[in-house]
């Protein structure tokens, strides 16, 4: 039985207790890749950030809030997985100093200074026991960017998406190209994500590494 991870959805960073920075993810694509790999016969373990989803039947979930923690439950898991799909979009920065108590007005602006987080997927191309699949969120240059993405992060499947009018965050009906690392390229148009999810998974399943 092959072991897969998957994550999904956005994550939060804490400004102070009760606010955060986030990213428009909604998880839809990271759960149907889940639910079609449990479908499969897989053993699924899902890592998602907060959403308003459901966890699919038959699949272990593990429920995240921060890049910090998506990471460390990542890597706890990486060592045993055959395959690993990094669907979540993850915060690439993070609050600095995050405050302890709620950030009361002044009257006057504030400044918050933001560091970048780990990335998680480049660490998980460093080690690579596993088929590694990347997403890439581009609003420009797509294809030139997602490639660049696949050779620095070392991943063997990337799924480029373009964020445009027809392909926003939350849609179902999506354009993608998956490209792979050793330069195959196919484009889908107007394609459910489910329908997405089972093209992604034939492919990654059945990919050598
Ligand atoms: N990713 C990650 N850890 C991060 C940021 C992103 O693992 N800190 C992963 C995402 O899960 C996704 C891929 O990297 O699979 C690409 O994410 P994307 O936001 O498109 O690109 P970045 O690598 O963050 O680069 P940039 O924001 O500069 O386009």
């Amino acid at each position: 039985m092959k072991k897969i991870l998957v994550t999904a959805g956005p994550t939060r960073e804490h400004i102070d207790p009760v606010r955060f920075i986030s990213n428009y993810s909604t998880g839809k694509f990271g759960y149907e890749i889940a639910r079609e790999a449990r479908r499969r016969g897989c053993r699924v373990t899902l890592i998602s950030g907060p959403t308003a989803l459901r966890a699919p039947s038959g699949v272990k979930i593990i429920r995240v809030e921060t890049a910090l923690e998506m990471k460390e439950a990542v890597k706890k898991l990486s060592k045993d997985a055959d395959c690993i799909i990094m669907a979540a979009a993850v915060c690439d920065w993070k609050i600095k100093k995050p405050h302890q108590k709620k950030i009361k007005k002044s009257g006057s602006s504030i400044d918050l200074e933001l560091e970048e987080n780990p990335d998680i997927l480049k660490e998980l191309g460093r080690e690579k026991k596993y088929v590694l699949v990347g997403f890439a969120l581009e609003t420009e240059t797509l294809e030139k960017n997602a490639a660049k993405k696949l050779r620095d992060k070392n991943i063997d499947i990337i799924v480029a998406n373009k964020l445009a009018d027809n392909n926003l965050f939350g849609s179902n009906n999506i354009d993608i190209i998956i490209m792979d690392r050793f330069g195959r390229k196919a484009r889908f148009r107007k394609k459910s994500k489910k329908a997405l999810a089972k093209i992604i998974l034939d492919k990654a399943l059945n990919f050598t590494i």
